[in-house]
């Protein structure tokens, strides 16, 4: 069918934004019912206000079609009150909707709490404060006239009863690219029912963002397709959008024939008629995500009566109820969490070291939440799990390719594994004193360094940062398949602390590993692409011999594996705690491993056994549980929420007269050099979906869009100081990490609207004080600090590259690796080490001495090494460590200097 309408859809340009399109339009609506009853007596324009109501009708008629509530219905029902002058009827129309809005937690606290000072769940619906049943909204995709649809409607809801466990509302829309675009804009769908009816083109016209991303997204030729193979696409986009929300096919006709070819997409396919079974399958599918095996174990256990006669005193409460001293204790966490405290050890619940009950489930569900093939949790953190996905894989002597800035867990892990270290330079951004990420030329480059040595096969792993501490995000499925190209078995390891959340985004999830390897393992089934392999390989290798052919080729093209010998051995470790909802130190290992289970599923759990703790904590796995239903039922939303909120901060500091001239807010234009990009939008989200996924399709590199970068070098005060004395002490706002002359803030999957606002206004208020300052200070004052400015705007001696490991612990002179354990425990030999002071080591080094760092020299910010055992000191180390004016260094002492390798150890082998 023919778009009908045009509307005013620039407003819901962005599918990110649209949530809080509808909140304040709705508001507004509100606002102006009670505002018109008189307005022109209080001198207000009557036809003003009507002309913004009307305006804003036309935005919310064309987004509400994407809602089943409040929904278009009511938006029409509101204009005819509006019209009618009927303005007391046009509120009560209006307020059960702000309310609902008000009850989500679009806002504060305190905002959300009832008068009984409960939190209210997310409650998108109008009419929900007396059923506190979690609700979410079905998609209908069938082109049907109205009568048919309120049909439906009345059918579905003589389906429900008051035991059902959820409570869910219909929307029904008439095309594919309007379900495309339902799916984008209204995260509460959590099931979709397709019917063979559905027309193609939506029936409003979308905005131009919108436009651009189903050209994008939708095969120009669909309507082309028989109606079998339309249903298979549009069921494969909407799959490809929202992984976890379920699918339904109902179909009158040859249901049968339909069911072999099309039930890997769809949860179930029905008859027309079965709506009873509809009904109960769509509350199954959601009861499905919302179960949490674990948790729900824990709550039990805690309710069962019990006496303790094992090593845990607070179980149960046992030495805290009682106490004198630490009833506190119970006040403070309440006795919930007494109760739940047990170990495996004492009976009753799965045991973490050998799961086989509800943590196995609790696991088995993470793992379809996050695409993996098997996940595992892990309850010390990253750093934890980083060590055991290295020990699980590397044997000593094995080469891994490391980016030298990665988490020190990677170098601890490396050294206790023995592993031949070849660390790997970031692009430096020296204006910020921060690196970017390792290019993928550097990456190749070095694989066909170990080719050309003939040490390929001892390169074992790939472990990168993804994405940065400072969201600089790969190109995952790029950066895996031109390594496969070269080296079919390597395996990767991606260090995702920073990432649990993408893959609740279908944007992000392209760049995580997981999404990455299920892309890359369809594509190697796929004889377009073995055709495209063949062709390349012609250019590739020599014809005659069989063998690769130059480097500088195949450096400059973009290698394609051979889907035959290439293996997908792809591992993820995630802070679930950093990003999602978990207690601190929560993690996940995702394991996408197609050789996991005869090769490495026993070294994998000898590797966990190495580093899991037998007394792991129950509440932290409860939680990683739980955040997990909460990632699959509304992680679409909250990380679109979160990425909103950090552009519309930005937005703010560019605009802002006052915060402009003593802020930035650093782009991707600062941040990823020309080299990587084909895109050159600054800020891609803030242009809309589509302008995201065109550059997260085609750049190497993309910047997270939920991190801000606030350069402060204006200020004249240093990022360490700006964060203690002025954000943390003065308004008790926390950032994760500083630079010389930045500031890094991060949205999350819990940051409101009114923590975004009262960061902007902090910002103001000390972009006001700077000012005040600066007025009142006398011209010797103000030399001085034009004099910090120009220090902190300008450029500092470059970050240094990774210098060398000393050639004592390298293998030749054609490979960069080095044993990083050798040199790490040379220093445990009495005198074999001892220490030298800046200034004694610089003069050794410009004599020409060959100095080798005994430790870790690691300074807080940056916060990755600058040396690592074995590593030969540089004049360009020592003048960057010179010129920090970092207080925190670890492995160097103020009074001693750097602790150096002063008599060489033997190395074995
Ligand atoms: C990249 C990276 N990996 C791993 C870790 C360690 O994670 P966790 O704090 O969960 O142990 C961090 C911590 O900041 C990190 O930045």
């Amino acid at each position: 069918m023919a778009p009908t309408t045009q509307h005013d859809t620039e407003q819901y340009a962005t599918p990110s934004s649209v949530w809080r399109l509808r909140t304040d339009a709705w508001e507004y609506l509100g606002y102006a019912a009670k505002a018109l009853p008189g307005a022109s007596e209080r001198g207000k324009s009557e036809d003003g206000l009507l002309k913004e109501v009307t305006r804003q009708l036309r935005v919310l008629e064309a987004v509400e079609t994407y809602w089943a509530v409040p929904g278009k219905a009511r938006v029409l029902a509101l204009r005819e009150s509006i019209e009618a002058g009927d303005y007391a009827e046009a509120l009560d129309q209006i307020e059960p909707v702000t309310r609902a809005f008000s009850r989500f937690g679009h806002d504060t606290e305190e905002q959300r709490q009832d008068s009984d000072g409960q939190l209210s769940p997310f409650d998108p619906s109008i009419a929900t404060a007396s059923d506190p049943r979690p609700r979410f909204e079905v998609l209908v995709i069938d082109d049907v006239s109205e009568t048919d649809r309120e049909e439906l409607l009345a059918e579905m809801a003589r389906q429900r009863r008051s035991t059902d466990a959820f409570f869910y509302e219909i929307n029904v829309v008439s095309s594919l690219e309007d379900a495309i675009i339902a799916m984008l804009l209204n995260p509460t769908i959590q099931a979709c029912i397709l019917r063979p009816g559905f027309t193609i083109p939506a029936r409003h016209r979308p905005g131009e963002d919108l436009r651009r991303f189903l050209d994008g997204f939708v095969d120009p030729d669909i309507a082309s397709y028989p109606p079998k193979e339309r249903i298979l696409r549009l069921a494969d986009k909407l799959k490809d959008l929202r992984p976890e929300v379920d699918l339904y096919l109902v179909a009158d006709v040859s249901i049968e024939e339909l069911a072999g070819s099309v039930n890997r997409r769809f949860a179930r396919l029905f008859r027309r008629e079965e709506s009873m079974e509809i009904h109960l399958s769509l509350l199954q599918g959601v009861s499905e995500r919302f179960s949490t095996p674990f948790f729900d174990a824990v709550q039990q256990y805690s309710r069962k009566p019990a006496a303790v006669f094992h090593a845990l005193p607070i179980s149960r409460g046992g030495s805290v109820v009682n106490s004198r001293w630490i009833k506190d204790m119970e006040e403070f966490y309440g006795l919930n969490l007494l109760h739940a405290e047990t170990s495996a050890t004492s009976g009753g619940l799965d045991s973490l070291l050998d799961p086989h009950g509800s943590i196995k489930e609790a696991q088995d569900l993470a793992a379809r939440a996050f695409g993996a093939r098997r996940s595992y949790f892990v309850t010390n953190g990253t750093s934890t799990a980083n060590k055991i996905v290295h020990q699980s894989i590397v044997a000593p002597g094995n080469v891994v390719l490391v980016d030298r800035n990665c988490h020190k867990s990677h170098h601890y892990a490396l050294m206790l594994a023995g592993a031949q270290v070849a660390y790997m330079d970031a692009y430096p951004l020296n204006d910020f004193s921060f690196y970017g990420a390792v290019s993928l030329r550097t990456i190749k480059s070095m694989l066909l360094d170990y080719r050309k040595a003939g040490r390929l096969d001892e390169v074992t792993m790939l472990t990168l940062t993804n994405c940065t501490f400072d969201g600089i995000v790969y190109d995952v499925e790029r950066v895996m398949a031109e390594c496969l190209a070269i080296k079919p078995d390597l395996v990767f390891l991606w260090d995702e602390a920073w990432f649990a959340f993408a893959s609740f985004h279908p944007v992000y999830r392209r760049r995580t590993a997981m999404g990455a390897a299920a892309k890359l393992e369809k594509d190697f089934k796929d004889p377009d692409y073995a055709a495209r392999y063949a062709a390349q390989r012609e250019t590739l290798f020599d014809p005659v011999t069989g063998e690769p052919g130059d480097d500088e080729a195949w450096l400059n093209t973009r290698l394609l594996p051979d889907p035959d010998t290439a293996r997908l051995r792809v591992y993820a470790t995630q802070s679930t705690h950093k990003t999602l909802t978990s207690l601190r130190q929560g993690s996940m290992i995702h394991v996408f491993d197609q050789d996991f289970n005869h090769l490495n599923e026993e070294t994998f759990r000898e590797a966990y056994m190495t580093h899991t703790s037998t007394s792991p904590n129950y509440q932290i796995l409860a939680s990683l549980d739980i955040g997990r239903r909460q990632a699959e039922l509304e992680g679409y939303e909250l990380v679109q929420r979160q990425a909103y909120l950090a552009q519309s901060v930005a937005q703010m500091v560019a605009r802002h007269p006052l915060l402009k001239k003593y802020f930035r807010v650093l782009t991707t234009l600062d941040l990823i050099p020309e080299e990587f990009r084909e895109t050159t939008r600054p800020m891609p989200l803030r242009d809309g979906i589509a302008a995201m996924d065109e550059a997260w399709r085609t750049d190497e590199f993309v910047v997270d869009p939920s991190r801000l970068t606030l350069h402060i070098g204006n200020t004249g005060v240093d990022g360490d100081t700006f964060k203690h004395q002025y954000l943390m002490d003065g308004y008790g706002i926390q950032v994760n990490k500083t630079s010389r002359n930045t500031l890094l803030f991060m949205t999350n999957i819990g940051t409101s609207r009114s923590a975004a606002a009262y960061l902007i206004d902090v910002l103001v208020k000390l972009a006001e004080h700077f000012e005040t300052e600066r007025q009142d200070m006398s011209p010797w004052a103000l030399a001085a600090l034009e004099k910090t400015v120009a220090s902190l705007v300008g450029t500092p001696p470059p970050l240094p590259d990774f210098s060398r490991f000393a050639d004592h612990f390298r293998v030749d002179d054609q490979t960069i690796d080095g044993d990083i354990r050798t040199a790490y425990f040379a220093t445990y030999k009495t005198g074999s080490c001892g220490y030298l002071m800046p200034d004694e080591l610089a003069e050794q080094v410009r004599a020409g001495h060959e100095v080798i760092s005994a430790g870790f020299v690691t300074p807080y910010p940056p916060g990755f090494p600058i040396l690592v055992p074995g590593q030969v000191f540089t004049a360009e180390i020592l003048s960057f460590m010179a010129a920090l004016d970092t207080r925190e260094i670890h492995g160097y002492d103020p009074d001693l200097g750097y602790r150096v390798i002063n008599e060489l150890p033997v190395r074995k082998g």
